[in-house]
């Protein structure tokens, strides 16, 4: 799978749960959101705080735990401040009961 790289089995996060995974230099979080992966730069473009501390809202938000941004896991774009930017997410894969991430972010 050209361009990803092996985050997870499927068995290590089910739904509800969430990984925190090195690809290069990034530190990337890993959720499972009702069946659904989705996975994202573990920093808060606020003021860097560990995204993988914070709490999912709904079907599609991460809520930071430092000051209460809220970015969409979909995108990453912005829904709440104090957050201006967009966080950075990554396209994911699942194949043979494993979780790919790739490699390069979707924007
Ligand atoms: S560090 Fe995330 S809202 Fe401030």
């Amino acid at each position: 799978m050209d361009g990803f790289v092996a985050a997870a089995s499927t068995a290590d996060v089910p739904p509800g749960e969430r990984v925190v995974v090195q690809v290069g230099r990034t530190w990337i979080v890993l959720f499972n959101v009702d069946g659904v992966y989705y996975a994202i730069e573990d920093r808060c473009t606020h003021d860097d705080g560990p995204l993988s501390d914070g709490r999912v809202i709904g079907c599609c938000l991460i809520e930071c735990p430092r000051h209460g941004a809220q970015f969409d896991l979909r995108d990453g774009s912005v829904k709440a401040p104090p957050a201006l930017v967009p966080v950075p997410v990554f396209e994911t894969r699942v194949d043979d009961g494993m979780v790919y991430i790739a490699k390069a972010k979707k924007r």
